[in-house]
């Protein structure tokens, strides 16, 4: 695996057929399975390694953002990867720039609780995409939200790129991977699986019956109820339509339920498709 810092270092025309993993780093089994998949269909694995900082707001956790390029290298190439492409802020960032701002799917949730954020995430994944080029690109559908507002991006602006969701890893007991959950405490990381829990529940239930908005809601807010007992700020739980990442009451489109909860100083978010 060769890795790679510098725009100009990467392959260009090669003739093959490459899949990207866009990554921050911090590598657990989620993004291992991304590019275990990516190495299973394309000619040629890159996977950017890069804390972006753009989608970090000033109160964030941009400085303490798990970062050990080393072991991430180490664990990327026995998967099988081609290129770790690792660049310096100054390298995707020389000057202030350009930056994509996604209508309607970025708006709430993420979007409302982390203002900047979404547009920080197009703005570095439509420069990822241009620097690598990829045929594919492979996402995780644990960050849903950001998964609708790429997949957007790249039917708004005609980028010819796939972007292939992937299931959610998730720990034995259903806590769902992330690179932040290095941060729970023991007690904390007990707790974690509450979240997924009460999505599960609330799916059956939805499923169960035709319910009328009014139970929904009540099911919504006894779930978000709770995770508050247990000892979550609940940010969001909330029933949403795909095609416009908005709340609906209604489920005969394709739909998500989604949460997002503080435990300690950890944000946690997940979701359960419907
Ligand atoms: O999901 C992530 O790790 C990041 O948001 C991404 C897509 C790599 C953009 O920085």
């Amino acid at each position: 695996m060769k890795i790679v810092t510098r725009i100009s270092e990467l392959p260009h025309d090669v003739g093959t057929s490459v899949g990207l993993v866009p990554t921050m780093g911090g590598f657990h089994d989620g993004h291992l399975q991304l590019m275990k998949t990516a190495r299973a269909e394309r000619d040629l694995v890159v996977v950017s390694l890069f804390v972006n900082p753009t989608q970090f707001g000033p109160s964030e956790d941009f400085e303490r953002y798990p970062r050990d390029r080393d072991k991430d290298a180490a664990l990327a190439k026995k998967v099988g990867v081609d290129i770790l492409f690792a660049p310096e802020v100054g390298e995707i960032y020389p000057r202030p720039g350009t930056t994509v701002h996604v209508p309607v799917v970025s708006t709430h949730w993420e979007g409302a609780s982390r203002p900047g954020h979404f547009a920080g995430v197009a703005t570095v994944v439509c420069k990822l995409f241009n620097i690598v080029r990829p045929e594919v690109a492979y996402f995780g559908l644990k960050d849903l939200q950001q998964c609708l507002v790429i997949s957007r991006m790249v039917e708004d602006l005609n980028i010819p790129v796939r972007v292939s969701l992937q299931p959610t890893v998730r720990e034995a007991d259903g806590l769902a991977l992330s690179s932040r959950n290095v941060y729970l405490t023991e007690e904390e990381r007990q707790l974690g699986p509450l979240i997924f829990q009460q999505l599960t529940a609330c799916k059956q239930l939805l499923h169960s019956s035709i319910l009328t908005h009014d139970q929904i809601d009540e099911a919504l807010k006894q779930s978000k109820v709770k995770l508050e007992d247990a000892g979550f700020r609940v940010d969001y739980f909330e029933l949403i339509e795909l095609a416009t990442a908005h709340s609906t009451r209604s489920t005969s489109m394709p739909t998500a339920l989604i949460a997002a909860a503080q435990l300690g100083k950890t944000r946690l978010i997940d979701n359960i498709l419907l």
